[in-house]
């Protein structure tokens, strides 16, 4: 699938862009601050409804206007086209936001997950190695909720059954430090609680347990592309169930996981008592990325570091390009500076065989490009975009 045009109203500094893409790589050079981010924003937002970088989304909103529109013509490998467009409101304090697709409302933010298949790498990124579990958290519920409509569902009732049994044990807990309980009336409301938070918790760890399997072998082929290397990468699932559960053949089946899962809260009950919250979990979990037995968050170098995270990036686009059955567009912002030259141009020529690119950077050269078809390069500047 490919963005064939863009087009955006006070979005950001942008008072007033129309942009009609190439259907493969597409270069933005720019100054800093000029609109490069702001562009791969709009287009990320289309595919998620968020924006990857603030949580008030009055801020996307040009100053001093009162609306912004993204509005968006694709085409799918089958040559099906579809207009994708959000819209922003902002009346006193209060802000409301609409989503079209073929100008008819989607109701819900899960009917958009599915339209558009797109990945953005952002510098920020080195987070999903350097920082702790939830950006590795974030980044499978991510992928799995923009290919499994079953997922997200499961993830919803997942969160929204965590935060009523927190609640509960906030509101009925009695006694303090190690003299904690519940009455029994109470007890037996926990039960029910736990029993959804068992099924729908165990069917969110099942989905990410099979993702990390396909990933494994993806993100080890771009790795290992990128830095001309050999290393088998290994991702495994970390969760408090007890050691060992998940390497056993039966972690692969519905029922041990909810069984375990089961018995790790019972064994977790006075802890959730103590601390009013709810100790296991997928809401807790994370994963491991090794080469050998070196955890790589430990021993790669701050290059490699990048390099796998920009791999993880590139294997989500794969991994929703095999769903979708098309390819998948390909966000990446200021990547090319902290690669050395020999990883940019393997980078550059590995991204000509996969779907529509967007590319922003501060300097190119255009020299070893020129001529090739399959590459456009605008200029960024102020909130302005030609074509060079
Ligand atoms: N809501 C807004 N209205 C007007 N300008 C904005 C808004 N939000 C950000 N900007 C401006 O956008 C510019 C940053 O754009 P960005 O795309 O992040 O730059 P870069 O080209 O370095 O990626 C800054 O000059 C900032 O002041
Ligand atoms: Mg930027």
């Amino acid at each position: 699938m490919f963005f064939k045009k863009i087009s955006l109203k006070n979005f950001r500094n942008y008072t007033e862009l129309e942009l009609e893409p190439h259907a493969k790589i597409n270069v933005f050079v720019g100054h800093n601050a000029q609109g490069k981010t702001n562009l791969l924003e709009s287009l990320y937002i289309l595919s998620s409804s968020k924006s990857f970088r603030i949580k008030d989304e009055s801020e996307l909103i040009r100053w001093d206007c009162n609306f912004t529109e993204i509005d968006s013509w694709l085409q799918s490998d089958d040559c099906f086209d579809k207009r994708i467009s959000i819209r922003w409101l902002q009346e006193g304090r209060s802000l409301e936001r609409k989503i079209f697709k073929d100008d008819s409302p989607l109701k819900r933010v899960k009917d958009l997950l599915p339209e558009v298949p797109l990945t953005l790498f952002v510098p920020g990124d080195l987070a999903l190695i350097q920082a702790g579990p939830i950006m590795r958290r974030r980044f499978l519920d991510v992928l799995l909720c923009k290919i499994s409509r079953e997922y997200c569902d499961n993830l919803y009732n997942y969160q929204k059954v965590l935060h009523q049994r927190n609640k509960f044990l906030h509101l009925y807990v009695r006694g303090t430090d190690r003299e904690v309980s519940l009455e029994n009336k109470h007890r037996d409301i926990l039960d029910v609680l736990n029993e959804q938070l068992v099924d729908f918790g165990s069917r969110v760890i099942l989905e990410r347990l099979k993702i990390l399997e396909t990933l494994q072998n993806i993100i080890a082929e771009f790795y290992n592309y990128l830095s001309a290397d050999e290393i088998e990468l290994n991702l495994s699932y970390i969760c408090k169930f007890p050691k060992n559960a998940l390497n056993k053949e039966e972690a692969g089946e519905i029922s041990y996981l909810k069984k375990v899962f089961a018995e790790s809260l019972e064994k977790n009950y006075r802890q959730d008592l103590y601390n009013k919250s709810t100790q296991v979990g997928p809401h807790r979990d994370d994963f491991l990325i090794k080469a050998k037995d070196y955890d790589l968050r430990l021993f790669a170098s701050q290059g490699q570091q990048r390099s796998l995270a920009l791999a993880m990036r590139l294997a989500e686009a794969k991994i929703m390009s095999l769903q979708f059955g098309e390819e998948a567009i390909i966000l990446l912002d200021d990547c090319l500076s902290e690669l050395d030259e020999n990883r940019s141009n393997l980078l550059l020529k590995y991204l000509l065989s996969l779907g529509q690119v967007f590319l922003t950077t501060t300097q190119f050269s255009m020299d070893n490009f020129y001529g090739n078809d399959n590459f456009v390069f605008f200029n960024v500047d102020s909130g302005r975009i030609n074509r060079l």
